[in-house]
């Protein structure tokens, strides 16, 4: 925790953990036309992607877990929409099956909303009930992952069922689906034992269909608001969330200093394609956002 003058001890003044608001195209639509497509960001300034799994310097739980579960949420966000660029043009039936780059850029976003998933789910477990899943319930009872707007137009990939997916040249792709599940159900698993989500303990039975009024109920929730966007503000959007993001895993660790305790959430028990992520968050992140802004740099040039 920081002192009085705001700095910690050793004398570095700690990042803001101030959530921002998220501008993203309404759905179905796609990136406002921009001159600005060679606008520079901070991939440029990401160097130094190393931090420390565990942090030493104690935090304000309630600042670093409320920020890292909105910041987390919007990167997903971020990453699930640079795939629908990709997904939306090998959508048909007989459509072609994406080409060696988009291939790579799809499986580099899916690992790094796995990467995403993490950071958010470093919660300890008790804050996240008393706190962040209180919160979710009173923005809506049944609140649900399955309401994420950005989520719907890229969830034929994730269950595998787009038409090309079983070709040998989605071998990456698929695994990197695979560690997702695996990562999805192990952090659910880690904050709530009993399995039970909100929309599975509310009235409302799963699977019914997702009105617009809960598409803006979840948005709300996450500070994210509709309008037209540019590619290039877009991806400035997501370099300053993954500097940001680097910013608190430099000072606060993967697994802050809570009180004296960490809180892991993968450990040496956890299954193998889960750990190599601890330490990787940043490169995987990394990876992910220059290939969304190189495609798109690229497909501007021809
Ligand atoms: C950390 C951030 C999280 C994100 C970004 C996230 C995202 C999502 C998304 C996009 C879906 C929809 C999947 C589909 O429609 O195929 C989903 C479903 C689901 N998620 Fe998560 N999730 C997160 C955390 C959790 C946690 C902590 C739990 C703990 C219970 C959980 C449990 C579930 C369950 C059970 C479903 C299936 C539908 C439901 O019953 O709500 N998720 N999640």
């Amino acid at each position: 925790m920081s002192s009085r003058n705001g700095r910690d001890s050793k004398g570095r003044r700690p990042p803001a953990l101030q959530p921002h608001v998220l501008f993203m195209p309404p759905i179905g639509d796609d990136f406002e036309e921009s001159s600005d497509q060679d606008a520079t960001t901070d991939a440029l300034a990401r160097e130094m992607l190393e931090y420390h799994v565990f942090g030493t310097e104690l935090v304000e739980e309630e600042r670093v877990f409320w920020y890292r579960w909105i910041a987390g949420h919007q990167i997903s966000f971020l990453l699930w929409r640079a795939m629908c660029d990709v997904v939306w043009q090998h959508a048909d039936e007989d459509a072609d099956r994406p080409g060696e780059r988009e291939l790579d850029l799809l499986s580099a976003c899916v690992d790094g909303y796995s990467a995403a998933l993490l950071y958010s789910s470093t919660v300890p477990r008790d804050h996240y009930h008393a706190d962040i899943r209180a919160r979710m319930a009173l923005q809506h009872p049944a609140f649900s992952g399955t309401w994420a707007p950005d989520y719907r137009p890229v969830r034929r990939l994730f269950r595998g069922k787009m038409p090309w997916q079983e070709d040998a040249s989605c071998a990456a792709l698929d695994e990197a689906v695979a560690r997702n599940e695996v990562t999805h159900s192990h952090i659910a698993d880690h904050l709530v034992p009993d399995g039970h989500s909100l929309l599975q303990k509310s009235a409302g039975a799963p699977g019914v269909s997702v009105s617009r009024e809960k598409e803006d109920l979840y948005d709300n929730f996450f500070l994210t608001v509709r309008r037209p966007v540019s590619h290039a503000e877009f991806v400035a959007q997501l370099d300053a969330r993954i500097a940001d993001l680097a910013a608190d895993l430099k000072h606060n660790g993967l697994y802050p200093n809570v009180d004296g305790r960490h809180h892991p959430v993968v450990t040496q028990q956890s299954d193998g394609v889960l750990r190599p992520l601890v330490g990787d968050i940043l490169h995987v992140l990394d990876r992910a956002a220059r290939l969304v802004s190189d495609l798109r740099l690229e497909e501007a040039r021809r």
